[in-house]
């Protein structure tokens, strides 16, 4: 059995634990395996398979990023193509892709990424690729499972980031913006917020109301409080408003906190600072459950392969790793639930979402 693995989309904290668990899994059972280097690059002509054996994995757990590198520009379905006008044009490359995947001796692929390489995964094994996902994002927007890893390691990084920015919100007596990922969820505005004992959390399954948070900002004011933190998804939307944008046609979210920051600035008279944590979310290796997630991930996609459950995702459905159907974890993207018990437990400690 020759397995190829490869990580796509936007990176995550755990990707190379993933690796590391199924190249070595797949080593026990006397199987090898290679790398697609950035993304599916190397099926489509871009770059030579990477071997992967048991020493080009060692000591790679705890490390940020993927060895294989990764892209979340190089769909096959859509690959871009400049024309001599500079215009674009979009190419299906998906026959190419299976041709290549055959012509290299490959028996089956594991695919690790978020929702958009799954959507791709899922249309390739409809095509034939026998193939695993393996569920990752900071964002933990992926249906059908709990959770996926590196959104843990994420949390993490804010909400330490939110910890310091606390000091200096206080000493300056000023309001703190702090604008978060999570795309069109708000997990990561959520987590961090309760955890960093945020003032306000603006997510975007709860369309905001300025007033409101104004409101909170002023009731904080008159009980001797002379600063307050928010925290805001870079998905959040204005009641009867739209995403902020930076790249409207690459759909890049972003701006919120700015713009959240000169409303809050001109409408209470306090001083107001912004920051985007951007891609740190990203970055540093994964925390101790993100280790564990993705190399039990890692080793649940081999146990798939072995049982030639093609088309499966692997998810953690607590206390077990399980198999999903891909079809059926994409159905329909994961959100914060209103009713969850994280909410909650939000608006009892008198965290305002601007509502
Ligand atoms: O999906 C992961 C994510 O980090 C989102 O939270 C964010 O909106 C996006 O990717 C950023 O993508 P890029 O790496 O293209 O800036």
């Amino acid at each position: 059995m020759r397995i190829a693995i490869s990580t796509g989309g936007g990176d995550a904290p755990g990707l190379n634990a993933v690796i590391r668990a199924v190249v070595l899994s797949a080593v026990h059972r006397g199987w090898e395996c290679v790398g697609i280097r950035r993304g599916f690059g190397s099926l489509l002509g871009e770059s030579e398979l990477m071997p992967l054996g048991p020493q080009e994995v060692r000591g790679i757990t705890h490390l940020g990023g993927t060895i294989l590198g990764t892209s979340n520009r190089g769909n096959p379905l859509k690959w871009r193509v400049q024309r001599p006008d500079g215009t674009w044009d979009e190419r299906d490359r998906t026959q190419e892709l299976l041709d290549s995947f055959r012509a290299h001796r490959l028996d089956a692929m594991v695919a690790i990424g978020g929702e958009g390489t799954l959507g791709i995964v899922l249309h390739l094994w409809k095509r034939g690729l026998p193939v695993v996902g393996v569920p990752k994002t900071v964002d933990n927007d992926v249906g059908g499972t709990v959770t996926t890893f590196g959104f843990d390691s994420a949390v993490s990084t804010a909400t330490d980031a939110i910890d310091k920015l606390h000091s200096t919100a206080e000493s300056h007596e000023r309001v703190m913006v702090v604008e978060v990922m999570g795309r069109h969820a708000g997990f990561i505005a959520l987590n961090s917020g309760i955890a960093g004992s945020a003032d306000v959390i603006l997510i975007p399954e709860i369309p905001f109301d300025i007033d409101k948070v104004c409101d909170k900002i002023r009731r904080r004011e008159a009980e001797g409080r002379h600063f307050s933190m928010v925290v805001v998804a870079e998905g959040a939307v204005p009641k009867g408003g739209t995403v902020s944008l930076i790249h409207p046609a690459h759909e890049r979210l972003g701006g919120i906190a700015e713009k959240v920051a000169h409303s809050i600035e001109q409408m209470t008279g306090k001083e107001t600072r912004s920051l985007v944590l951007g891609h740190l979310q990203r970055g540093g290796g994964p925390t101790t459950f993100d280790r564990m997630l993705a190399l039990r991930f890692g080793a649940a996609a081999v146990r798939l392969v072995a049982e030639r459950q093609f088309g499966m995702m692997v998810a953690l459905q607590p206390p077990s790793i399980v198999a999903v159907p891909l079809e059926e974890a994409l159905a329909a993207p994961r959100r914060v639930p209103l009713d969850s018990d994280s909410i909650a437990t939000a608006r009892d400690l008198g965290i305002s979402f601007g509502d």
